[in-house]
């Protein structure tokens, strides 16, 4: 049994986590504070998970999940994440994270910002894409007629292959879209951005990001 530690216990990461629960594994939460002030949600809504403190959370897991808001990434406890796989779901979002130059650079995906803030650990961009209602209403088992997809950008093939893994156990079929530097095809403002569809017409739609407002963008960016 793999022990997966989410950072973030809002609308994303109770949902993530109740989904693991129920595929069996077991889940440690850490919020922004002491591990008291999310007792109660941790009870209520995820029962079977342990509200344990970031470091806790860090240090026990196989796997983290970061589903805090992008913004306050360097408060994510880097020393101990070291060596980790990490699964970076956040996106930037300005109303919350505020303006963030690093966060709004087009060169590079904020994947790859969370990447190079945790040189030492293994990241993996997955759960980004899909809302939370979404997330925690289209689950289905695989082969299941409508399965829905979330993609996966990485740099590791085993890195990826273990986060396909996990999507497959909780309930999507995984689509592994490339590279960290793919990240970006998912971020908002791209087509699959809040999607929830298969993985042929999710696959489609990272393809198509070149030919996209915010794909153009990109590519006069990086030029
Ligand atoms: N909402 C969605 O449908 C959705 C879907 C996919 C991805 N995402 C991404 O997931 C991230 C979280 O979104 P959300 O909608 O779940 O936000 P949310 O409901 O506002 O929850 C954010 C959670 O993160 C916690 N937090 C804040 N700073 C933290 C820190 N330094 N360390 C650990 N936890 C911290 C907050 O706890 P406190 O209350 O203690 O500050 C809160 O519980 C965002 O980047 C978002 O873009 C969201």
């Amino acid at each position: 049994m793999k022990t997966i530690g989410i950072l973030g216990v809002g609308k994303v990461g109770v949902v993530i986590a109740q989904l693991l629960l129920k595929a069996g594994y077991k889940v440690l939460l850490a919020g922004s504070g002491s591990p008291d002030k999310i007792a109660l949600t941790v009870k209520v809504l995820t029962p079977g998970a342990v509200a344990v403190t970031k470091q806790e959370a860090v240090k026990q897991a196989d796997i983290v999940i970061l589903a805090l808001p992008l913004g306050k990434y360097q408060t994510i406890p880097k020393d101990e994440l070291a060596g980790k796989l990490v699964i970076d779901a956040m996106n930037y979002w300005w109303e919350v994270d505020g303006d963030q130059p690093d966060l709004k650079d087009l060169t590079t995906s904020t994947s790859e910002t969370i990447q190079k803030f945790l040189p030492e650990s293994h990241v993996v961009k997955a759960f980004s894409h899909i809302g939370y209602h979404e997330l925690h209403d289209e689950t289905r088992p695989a082969g299941a007629p409508g399965r829905k997809a979330i993609a996966i950008a990485g740099n590791n093939e085993a890195d990826l292959d273990t986060i396909a893994g996990l999507v497959n156990d909780v309930g999507f079929d995984p689509v592994i879209i490339g590279p960290l530097a793919f990240g970006i095809r998912l971020e908002p403002g791209s087509d699959v951005f809040g999607a929830h569809v298969e993985a042929a017409a999710l696959q489609s739609m990272v393809d198509h990001f070149p030919q996209t407002e915010l794909g153009k963008k990109v590519l006069s960016a990086r030029k």
